[in-house]
């Protein structure tokens, strides 16, 4: 039989470590598959998986930047959180149906952590893409409140009215006020990459001792989020676990197969 050919699209995907990943399950697991990173751009995109896809026995892709957008509108169809964004980040081309498992993967990565988010105080900063999926299920989880603050105040309020439920919103620079309450802070903005970062984080004194600080960055490692939240021991992780645990759903979604913690803490120290 022909090998299974997965990959992730988008550009750049040179230094993406999606093939690291899935590789390793397909081993682990027996598949006679391969994934690959294929550069794509908008412009390229649809003739690709209309003319190429097949003949290559390509049988889904995971979908990066800058086409999570337009390979929602080139799906046949959509699941319900991806219809309601318009994105997609896994797309099963046997199917033709575009998913959405970032959230998801957010949320079973902090399961895998021992941290419960019932009744919990979430607060969500940034409100772009990833932020989006986030909120989703979050709101969707029975947390006690789920607040969002973004420098731009209207697209958190926009991204409220998307996601729907009772959901609070405020301008970034009222973040103190949020700090007490807060059980669980999840910085979905690009603050702490390339350069950029928090001019002041003594919002951090401010947070409870048994609280949870999510940096959804992985790249670098340590933003200065986590060395001042781990300074102040108060439980943090970065981005890397939620790619894997967001990996895991659309590797169940191309196989069947929902890999366990065992997986992902060997990959945890694998990546
Ligand atoms: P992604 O799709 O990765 O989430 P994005 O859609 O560009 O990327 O969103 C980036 C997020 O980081 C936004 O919430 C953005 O705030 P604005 O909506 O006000 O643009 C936030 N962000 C980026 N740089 C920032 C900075 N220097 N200070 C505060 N927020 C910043």
């Amino acid at each position: 039989m022909q090998k299974k050919i997965f990959a992730v699209i988008g550009n750049p995907v040179s230094h993406s470590k999606s093939p690291d990943i899935y590789n390793y399950l397909f081993k682990k697991y027996n598949i006679d598959g391969t994934y690959i990173a294929i550069e794509l751009n908008e412009e390229n995109i649809e003739q690709f998986l209309k003319e190429f896809a097949k003949g290559m026995n390509l049988k889904g892709v995971n979908v990066t930047m800058p086409l999570k957008e337009k390979a929602a509108t080139l799906s046949r169809r959509l699941d319900s959180l991806s219809e309601l964004l318009k994105t997609v980040n896994t797309l099963d081309l046997t199917t033709g149906t575009g998913y959405t498992t970032d959230g998801k993967g957010l949320l079973l990565s902090l399961n895998y952590r021992g941290f419960d988010i019932t009744g919990k105080n979430v607060v969500v900063i940034g409100a772009g893409g990833a932020a989006k999926s986030i909120c989703y299920e979050i709101a969707r989880a029975k947390v006690n409140s789920l607040t969002i603050l973004n420098r731009t105040l209207l697209k958190a309020k926009e991204l409220a009215d998307i996601v729907g439920g009772a959901i609070k919103t405020d301008d970034l620079s009222k973040m103190d006020e949020y700090m007490q309450d807060c059980d669980l802070l999840i910085n979905c903005t690009s603050i702490g990459m390339k350069g950029k970062d928090f001019e002041d984080l003594s919002f951090i004194n401010l947070l409870k001792k048994n609280s949870f600080v999510y940096d959804i960055i992985y790249e670098p490692r340590k933003t200065r989020l986590l060395k001042e939240a781990e300074k102040n021991n108060i439980k943090c992780c970065n981005g890397l676990d939620m790619l894997i645990c967001q990996a895991f759903y659309a590797f169940e979604i191309f196989s069947g197969i929902m890999p366990d913690k065992e997986e992902r803490d060997e990959l945890l120290n694998m990546l």
